[in-house]
């Protein structure tokens, strides 16, 4: 395992309108494992990871200083392709967001735009991420049924199936089970913890015991600022910081 193949954030910094978003933050994230992101609301949490694929990118006032790498790719690059950056770091949100098309076209979305599949490889192609999303055995006689029609939970794997099928290195993930009940949670982070072992994931998540059972290694944020990182089981028992210790107990935040 070497750290290139992950995600490397080198004194990277964030403003907004030039108030600043995230400040100097160094943090290596490790390929083929889950790390969570914690912190307080507005601490910069979501700034982190949309930075990963440059989703903030065009908005006016958005500014971004330092070095971020994902497999050793600068990706602050100005030549970079954002679409192809955009299929190696797939991205899930808070409230799933199925097109309003069917449970088929929301999986072949990708790979028909980038015209890679064509034909009946596109079949296997969605057959494959479905699979790998957990979502096939229920889905399989229902492909061209409405994406809406599936319950929360299934919404939100279909959006981790629509991820995989552009066979992404990277996963990140905004608070996805926050609106999912503990069933669609559990399966959520069945499924999370299978992928992790060929994907580098990234979950941003306000359920501390979901950070502390899931992931590898955990990174405190307050206001921008990388507080700790460390592995997840000794973070959450031995933190070595005063402000960690002071939000996992609930102390603030
Ligand atoms: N598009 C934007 N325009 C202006 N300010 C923004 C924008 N997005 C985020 N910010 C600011 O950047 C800071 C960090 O926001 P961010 O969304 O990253 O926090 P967060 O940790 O994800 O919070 P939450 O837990 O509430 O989702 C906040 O002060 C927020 O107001
Ligand atoms: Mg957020």
């Amino acid at each position: 395992m070497t750290t290139t193949e992950g995600v490397v954030f080198e004194r990277f910094s964030a403003w907004f309108d030039g108030t600043p978003a995230l400040v100097n933050v160094s943090l290596t994230i490790q390929p083929r494992s889950i790390t969570a992101i914690i912190g307080p609301s507005g601490s910069g949490k979501s700034t982190l990871l949309r930075a990963i694929n440059r989703l903030d990118e065009g908005l006016p006032g958005a500014r971004r200083a330092g070095a971020l790498r994902v497999a050793g790719d600068d990706v602050l690059a100005p030549g970079t392709d954002l679409s192809a950056l955009r299929q190696r770091v797939g991205m899930v949100f808070q409230r799933s967001n199925p097109f309003p098309r069917s449970i088929f076209d929301n999986v072949a979305y990708g790979p028909r735009l980038t015209s890679r599949t064509q034909g009946s490889d596109i079949d296997d192609v969605v057959e494959d991420a479905l699979r790998r999303a957990a979502l096939w055995e229920e889905v399989r006689d229902r492909l061209d049924a409405p994406a809406h029609t599936l319950s929360a939970g299934q919404q939100q794997r279909l959006c981790v199936a629509r991820a995989l099928a552009n066979r992404p290195t990277v996963l990140l993930l905004d608070e996805p089970t926050s609106a999912l009940d503990p069933q669609g949670t559990v399966r959520l982070e069945e499924l999370l913890y299978e992928l992790q072992r060929d994907l580098t994931i990234l979950i941003v998540t306000h359920n501390l015991q979901q950070a502390a059972r899931l992931s590898r290694r955990t990174a405190l944020l307050v206001d921008g600022v990388l507080i700790e990182e460390g592995a997840s089981d000794r973070l959450f028992t031995h933190p070595t910081d005063s402000r960690t210790e002071a939000f996992i107990t609930g102390r603030f935040g």
